[in-house]
């Protein structure tokens, strides 16, 4: 009798033990970050002389790349696969969108509709998007932003989605491709 009474309380401590291990090998920076989205980040990210990041990607495909999941072309790849709505499938929006994961944090402004956009490249923003941090390279790191000092870190990148599982890969040549969407600050 008096063994069982201890085992319960017992299992119990082990299991509570046992999640918080568990939840905080989880927990990373980008997982406490929210995404801010692209309406954000481009408030100071627009004017010409800074480099106009906003203009640059509104003119790239990126911009296009959850609505596109719409598309006959793609609705025709979903069917083959068994797939009924690719805009609500992981297997798509894994490389097409961001904020869609279960538990995903996401600000008023953000919007799926946006597809590749600035956080999918650059980590979600919330606690590097202010003046203060955004100054300070080491203090934005720290605060979830990726860091692409290290020699081939922007091709990486890259070939987490330009590769032979996207349905419709025909090769990548990334120092011509990096070249159509590049957006530095000018130097002066
Ligand atoms: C309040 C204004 C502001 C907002 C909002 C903002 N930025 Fe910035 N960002 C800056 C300023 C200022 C710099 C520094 C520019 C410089 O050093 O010349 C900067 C620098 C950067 C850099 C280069 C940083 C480095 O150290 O390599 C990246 C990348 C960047 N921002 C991305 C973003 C993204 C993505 C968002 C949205 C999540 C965002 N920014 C939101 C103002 C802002
Ligand atoms: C999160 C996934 C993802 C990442 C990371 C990504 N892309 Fe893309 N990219 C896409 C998708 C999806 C499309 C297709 C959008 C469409 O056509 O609707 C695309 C399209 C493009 C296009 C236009 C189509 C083409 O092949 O010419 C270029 C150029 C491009 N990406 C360059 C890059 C470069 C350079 C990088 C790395 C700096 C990069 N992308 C990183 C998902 C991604
Ligand atoms: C591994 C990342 C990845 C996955 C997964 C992925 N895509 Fe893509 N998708 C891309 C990239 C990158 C491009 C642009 C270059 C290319 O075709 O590889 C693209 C382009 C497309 C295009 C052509 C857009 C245009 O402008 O012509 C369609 C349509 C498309 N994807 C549909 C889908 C559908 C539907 C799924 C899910 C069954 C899917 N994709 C899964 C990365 C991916
Ligand atoms: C497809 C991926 C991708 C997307 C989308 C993207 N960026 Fe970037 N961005 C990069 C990479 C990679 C670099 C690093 C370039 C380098 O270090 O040479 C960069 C650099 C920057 C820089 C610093 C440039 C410099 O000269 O130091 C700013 C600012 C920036 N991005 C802002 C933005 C904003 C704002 C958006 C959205 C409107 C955005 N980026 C969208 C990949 C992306």
């Amino acid at each position: 009798m008096f063994k069982k009474l201890f085992i319960v309380p017992a299992l119990t401590i082990a299991f509570v033990l046992l999640t918080i291990n568990y939840s905080q090998a989880q927990v990373s920076l980008n997982d406490k970050n929210s995404y801010t989205g692209v309406k954000s980040c481009g408030m100071c990210h627009k004017k010409d002389k800074d480099g106009s990041q906003l203009k640059i990607w509104e003119e790239s495909k990126h911009v296009q790349a959850f609505k596109v999941l719409a598309s006959p072309e793609a609705k025709k790849i979903a069917a083959a696969k068994g797939i009924a709505d690719p805009q609500k499938e992981k297997a798509c929006l894994i490389c097409h969108a961001i904020g869609y994961q279960a538990g995903a944090l996401v600000d008023k402004k953000f919007s799926i509709e946006d597809g590749v956009q600035c956080e999918s490249c650059h980590g979600a923003g919330s606690e590097y998007k202010s003046m203060k941090v955004m100054k300070n390279h080491t203090a934005a790191v720290a605060a979830g932003m990726r860091d692409f000092s290290k020699d081939g870190s922007i091709k990486d990148l890259c070939i987490t989605c330009h590769n032979e599982k996207s349905p419709t890969f025909k090769g990548f040549n990334f120092e011509e491709k990096w070249k159509e969407i590049a957006h530095p600050i000018p130097k002066g």
